[in-house]
């Protein structure tokens, strides 16, 4: 339970929220992000088709929702890393599932889970091509710590892609869509812990998920840590209608 930096179950407060909601997050999360957290993801593995990947790594892999995509890649070895239990035991699970729904599709791998910090990777040095973290950042209790150890455990030109909501707009966007935003602000107050409350009878955890990304930094903020981590050509884009950023970096 202990290790190198104290990061442990024992210290960690995220651990009891996804605890709580393993079994229903899948189902929840679609209905709280209207599908949309699923569009987000096949981007990602989209851009990862046209750079080499045979080694990835999906830090903070949760259910394995990307995971499981980016194993369909061809010709891919993909670990997926988290530290909860509930968690991982459902990406387990899902692998399952999907095997048996697509037998005809042998390019799909299985993923190896492993239970773990991205704080204090269990994995060896310059170990994959790609690096991901899809809505896990911001859970992450020493995110410079983080960053750093997904620059070591990528080889060189190896890249990062981070996922993860915004609630905090561009200065242009702040003009022009002023009422947009105020709508994005008020859904994530009073909606998402509704829904989340209603979809999984947690309400604690749905609170905790609103206020991660209500004080998520802005994507400045973040570009800048990936820059202090090590990461060259750090840049970051908006997906549509603009509260989820996909950031990348280079080793
Ligand atoms: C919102 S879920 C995202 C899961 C998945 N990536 C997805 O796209 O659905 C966040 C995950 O971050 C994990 N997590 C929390 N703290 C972490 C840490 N310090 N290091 C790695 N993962 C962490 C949680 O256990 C949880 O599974």
């Amino acid at each position: 339970m202990t290790t190198l930096t104290g990061t442990s179950v024992t210290s960690d407060p995220t651990y009891r929220v996804f605890q709580a909601i393993a079994g229903k997050y899948d189902r929840t999360n679609c209905l709280v992000s209207l599908g949309m957290h699923k569009k987000w993801q096949r981007k990602l593995v989209r851009k990862i088709r046209n750079i080499p990947h045979e080694y990835i790594l999906d830090v903070a892999c949760g259910t394995g929702a990307l995971t499981e995509q980016l194993a369909c890649l061809e010709g891919v070895h993909v670990t997926g890393i988290d530290p909860n239990d509930a968690m991982l035991a459902v990406a387990k699970k899902r692998h399952l599932k999907t095997k048996s729904r697509q037998g005809q599709r042998p390019e799909c791998q299985a993923p190896l889970y492993k239970k773990g910090y991205a704080e204090d990777l269990p994995l060896e040095e310059e170990s994959f091509q790609v690096v991901t973290v899809a809505y896990g950042l911001r859970n992450m209790a020493d995110r410079s710590r983080a960053l750093q150890q997904m620059y070591r455990v990528l080889k060189r030109e190896g890249r990062l892609y981070v996922l993860e909501f915004s609630m905090q707009p561009e200065d242009a966007q702040k003009k022009r869509g002023r009422l947009f935003w105020l709508g994005v602000k008020g859904y994530i107050r009073y909606v998402l812990p509704l829904v989340g409350w209603l979809g999984t009878g947690e309400r604690a955890a749905y609170d905790y998920l609103r206020d991660s990304v209500e004080t998520f930094p802005h994507p400045r903020q973040i570009r800048d840590e990936m820059k202090e981590a090590g990461f060259n050509d750090v840049t970051y884009t908006r997906f549509f209608p603009g509260v989820a950023v996909l950031y990348t970096g280079v080793k």
